[in-house]
């Protein structure tokens, strides 16, 4: 039985109808640009996260470089950052004139931890961009007790938890995307800024839009970057089903536990205090491309997301210091993502698992075995 890498369209079938009925509804209204869809889903994502303020942007991506400009990143700023992460995350910071610093992660967690960035810390840091990988919830608490404003890039974790909170609601600021493969995916391109901090709402709502206010005067050199009406009116009908799509992502990680997977890799493990609503699932191979090779054959989706870590791509090379980074080195050589979404079931999770064993017994014998390298 072929299990595919994610599943996007079995949770949205029920949701059809209505979909396309706030599709007809917009098209009627013809508010396109920042219409009563995006002020309504704005305020409920706020509510949702735990945030004073929820705007709408664009993209994940735009959301975090306006998120900076807004918490007063500039030039000679510098701003750290993972290097096991989207691409999208560092490439958003040199549009704001400030320099990505690349910080280490936890191995066991892929995010980072208040080491990993103090460690990357100098007089010019002037904010620090706390991804929540794969809807895991970087301890955000621990990384502002070391004096620096956060950023959550947390465009895997809508719909993720933590003792402290929700993503979205735990440093100064935190982003989100839309996209349409995220936890809560829109129809096309998407993302928002969530804060309770008044004043830098404000600020983002002007960069947004031209850094202006009314269209007449223009304050900033701003953005046009803004959420549609429509995909607004798509999220809507979606937000209230996350916390149920989430717990379906919660069930599909017990379902690989149960099936026997960690005897057989390194499984993801959850930041302290926090229940992952895990967008990737991914595991750990020390033969990784090995791995994907054979579930690729026995038809198991599976992809190496960031086989080559962000400050190894070529146009970080400039940003590229001594620090070493041998976590996201070895996280970058041997992680790979196997099947998840919201409806992955018992039997999918142990065809998989069973590709994976069937996998590791076909290797070479004098090989190390993951099991064994996985525990070590
Ligand atoms: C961790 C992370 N940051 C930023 C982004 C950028 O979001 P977008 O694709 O909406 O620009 C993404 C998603 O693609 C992401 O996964």
């Amino acid at each position: 039985m072929p299990v595919p890498l994610f599943d996007t369209h079995t949770p949205l079938m029920p949701l059809k109808e209505e979909i396309l009925e706030r599709i007809g509804e917009v098209i009627d209204d013809t508010r396109f640009i920042l219409g009563p869809n995006v002020s309504a889903f704005e305020q409920e994502f706020a509510g949702y996260v735990g945030a004073d303020h929820a705007i709408g942007v664009a993209n994940g991506t735009d959301a975090i470089t306006i998120a900076l400009r807004a918490m007063g990143v500039g030039p000679g700023d510098e701003v750290i950052v993972p290097s096991f992460t989207f691409y999208a995350s560092a490439e958003a910071i040199p549009p704001t004139g400030a320099t990505p610093v690349f910080c280490d992660i936890d191995l066991e967690t892929f995010c980072v931890t208040a080491d990993t960035v103090r460690a990357a810390l100098t007089p010019r840091t002037k904010a620090v961009i706390a991804v929540h990988l794969f809807g895991n919830v970087a301890p955000v608490a621990e990384i502002e007790a070391l004096g620096v404003p956060v950023l959550e890039d947390a465009a895997q974790a809508a719909g993720s938890i933590s003792d402290a909170g929700r993503p979205g609601s735990l440093g100064s600021a935190a982003t989100f995307s839309f996209f349409p493969s995220k936890n809560l995916g829109g129809f096309g391109d998407g993302g928002a800024i969530t804060t309770s901090d008044p004043d830098l709402a404000d600020r983002v709502r002007m960069l947004r839009f031209h850094g202006s206010r009314d269209k007449v005067t223009y304050d900033h050199i701003g953005y046009n970057s803004r959420l549609d009406e429509l995909q607004a009116a798509i999220l809507r009908v979606q937000l209230p089903h996350l916390d149920a799509w989430a717990s379906g992502r919660r069930a599909a990680a017990g379902h690989y536990a149960a099936a026997g997977l960690g005897d057989l890799v390194a499984l993801p493990a959850a930041v302290a205090s926090c229940d992952p609503a895990w967008h990737l699932y991914v595991v750990r191979d020390p033969r990784a491309d090995e791995l994907a090779q054979a579930l690729s054959a026995a038809g198991i989706g599976n992809k190496a997301y960031y086989r080559t870590a962000v400050h190894l791509q070529p146009a970080m090379a400039r940003y590229r210091s001594a620090v070493e980074l041998p976590a996201t080195e070895e996280a970058a050589r041997t992680h790979l993502a196997i099947p998840m979404s919201a409806v992955l079931s018992a039997e999918q999770a142990a065809e998989v698992t069973q590709a994976v064993r069937a996998a590791a017994q076909g290797r070479e014998p004098t090989a190390p075995g993951p099991a064994r390298e996985a525990v070590a």
